[in-house]
C-alpha cells in the first residue's frame, strides 16, 4: 500500500471533495427545487436534510474509505470478507459510470455554449432564436457528441495525472475561482433592475408548498449535490490520511456546498425574474432562459453581458469537470488495485466505455428519440436509474453496513482517530444514532413512498 497517493492536507481534502460535491446540481437544480417547493421554507428542510440525513451517509462512506484506504470493492471484501457486501462494493464501481455517461453530454453542451458565449452569439438582434438554439443544438448529431468527447477527454486527462497531480491539483485551483465567480455573477444579478422577486422567490418561506414531495426532492437533492451512494465519497476519503478529521472533512464539504448551491439560487433566479420570464426547470433553465437573458442585456452594455454570459458557462463547465473527474476515479481505482492495471490504461479503459454510453446519452435528444427504455430516453434512464435507484439503495446500505455490520468500536476508533479527538468523541453517541437509526429508516420510508405511494 506503500505507494498509494494521499490527500496533501486537510484543506486539498476538503477542496478535492467540494469539487466533487459542487457541480450541475447545484447551479441548475438547486434553484429550481427551491422554487417549486416553497422557497426559504424548503432551503430550511434541505439543511437539516444535509446534516441529519446526508451527512450521516456522508460519515458512513468516509469511515468505510479512510479505515481500509482502498477502492470500492476492495474496501467492501476487507472489512466484511466472504460476505455479500462485496456485491455493493462492486456495484458502485459501476454506477458512476452511469452517471459519468450522461453527465457528460450537460458537460459538452456547457463547454458548447462556453464557445458560444466567447464567439459573441448571444446577441440582443437575435434574442428570439437564442432561446431555439438549443433545441436545435441538443437534437443535433455531430455538435452534442464531438462537445461531449472534448467533456470526457478533459476529465480522463485530469484523472490519469493521478490523485495529487490531476484531482487536488485541479480542485485547489477550480473551487476556489468558482466561488469568486458565481459571487461576481450573483451581485450583478441582485443589481438588475426587476431583481427583487427573484431574490423573493428563494427566500419567501411558503411553508403550505411543503408536501411530503418536498421532503423527498430534497433528500433526493442532496445526496446528488454531495455526490453520495455510489462510492465517490468512500474512494475520495480513501486519500484522506490517518490524522485528519472526518468529521471535520464531510462537514466542511456539507457546508461549501450549501453555500456554493444559494450563492448560485442567488445569481440565477433574479436575472430570470429580472427579465420577466417565468423559471423553467433543468436544461432549459441554464441553456434556453439564460442565454436569453444575456443577449437581451445586450442591448444596454454588450460587454458586460458577453462578459458574464462567458463567466457563467466556464463556472458550469469547470464545476462539472470537478465533479465528473471523481466519478471517473471510482472506477479507476477499483482496476488499478483490483485487476492490477496500470493507471493510464485503466483511464482510456474507462474513457471508452463510457464514451459508448455517453454517445447513446447524447444520441437520444435527436437521432435516437425514439428509442425508449422502460418508457423512457437513454438519458432520462441513466438519470433515473441513478437518481431514484442506485444512490438511494447505495445510501441506505452503507449506512446500515457501518450502523449494524461493522464493530462499533470500529467506527468509533475511526470517526475519533483512535480517541485522540475529544471533540468527536462527545459527539459520538449522537452520530452514531443517526448512521444507525435514523438515515436508514428515514430513507427507507422515503424510498419505498416514493416507489409505491
Ligand atoms: N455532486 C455533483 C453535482 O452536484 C454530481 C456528482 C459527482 C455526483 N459525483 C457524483 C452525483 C456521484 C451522484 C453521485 O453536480
Amino acid at each position: 500500500m506503500s505507494s498509494r497517493e494521499n490527500f496533501g492536507s486537510r484543506a486539498t481534502v476538503i477542496m478535492a471533495m467540494a469539487g466533487s460535491a459542487i457541480g450541475l446540481g447545484n447551479i441548475w437544480r438547486f434553484p429550481f427545487i427551491v422554487g417549486e417547493y416553497g422557497g426559504a421554507a424548503f432551503i430550511l428542510v434541505y439543511i437539516l436534510c444535509c446534516f441529519l440525513l446526508s451527512l450521516p451517509i456522508f460519515l458512513s462512506e468516509s469511515i468505510i474509505g479512510r479505515r481500509t484506504h482502498q477502492n470500492t470493492f476492495g474496501a467492501m471484501s476487507t472489512l466484511a470478507p466472504g460476505t455479500a457486501w462485496k456485491w455493493l462494493g462492486l456495484l458502485t464501481v459501476f454506477s458512476p459510470l452511469i452517471i459519468l455517461s450522461y453527465y457528460s453530454v450537460v458537460g459538452g453542451w456547457s463547454f458548447a455554449y462556453l464557445c458560444k458565449a466567447v464567439t459573441l452569439q448571444f446577441k440582443p438582434e437575435n434574442a428570439e432564436a437564442v432561446t431555439s438554439m438549443f433545441g436545435q443544438f441538443s437534437t443535433s448529431t455531430w455538435g452534442p457528441l464531438v462537445c461531449m468527447v472534448i467533456f470526457l477527454g478533459l476529465t480522463a486527462l485530469i484523472v490519469y495525472f493521478g490523485v495529487n497531480k490531476g484531482i487536488e491539483r485541479f480542485s485547489k485551483i477550480s473551487i476556489p475561482v468558482l466561488f469568486v465567480l458565481i459571487v461576481l455573477i450573483a451581485v450583478y444579478s441582485i443589481t438588475l433592475s426587476g431583481a427583487g422577486e427573484g431574490v423573493k422567490y428563494l427566500v419567501n418561506p411558503d411553508f403550505s408548498k411543503l408536501t411530503p414531495d418536498a421532503f423527498a426532492a430534497a433528500l433526493g437533492q442532496s445526496f446528488f449535490s454531495l455526490s453520495l451512494g455510489v462510492g465517490t465519497m468512500l474512494t475520495y476519503s480513501s486519500y484522506v490520511s490517518k490524522d485528519e478529521n472526518i468529521l471535520v472533512s464531510a462537514g466542511g464539504t456539507a457546508f461549501f456546498d450549501l453555500l456554493f448551491a444559494i450563492l448560485a439560487g442567488f445569481a440565477v433566479m433574479p436575472a430570470v425574474f429580472a427579465a420577466g420570464i417565468a423559471p423553467s426547470s433543468g436544461p432549459g433553465l441554464v441553456f434556453e432562459t439564460l442565454p436569453f437573458i444575456f443577449a437581451k442585456m445586450g442591448s444596454g452594455a454588450q460587454i458586460i453581458s458577453a462578459a458574464v454570459s462567458i463567466l457563467f458557462f466556464l463556472t458550469i463547465l469547470v464545476a462539472a469537470l470537478s465533479s465528473s473527474i471523481s466519478m471517473m476515479e471510482v472506477g479507476v481505482a477499483y482496476l488499478v488495485e483490483e485487476k492490477k492495471q496500470p493507471r493510464h490504461k485503466a483511464t482510456v479503459l474507462l474513457f471508452v466505455v463510457t464514451l459508448v454510453i455517453g454517445v447513446l446519452c447524447a444520441l437520444s435528444f435527436g437521432t435516437l428519440s425514439g428509442v425508449k427504455l422502460f418508457g423512457n430516453t437513454i438519458f432520462n434512464f441513466c438519470d433515473k436509474l441513478a437518481s431514484n435507484f442506485l444512490m438511494t439503495v447505495g445510501a441506505l446500505l452503507f449506512s446500515v453496513f457501518v450502523g449494524w455490520k461493522m464493530d462499533k468500536a470500529a467506527v468509533r476508533d475511526e470517526l475519533t482517530n483512535g480517541g485522540t479527538l475529544s471533540g468527536v468523541k462527545k459527539l459520538f453517541p449522537f452520530v452514531y444514532f443517526l448512521i444507525k437509526y435514523v438515515t436508514p429508516v428515514t430513507i427507507a420510508a422515503i424510498f419505498l413512498i416514493s416507489l409505491f405511494g
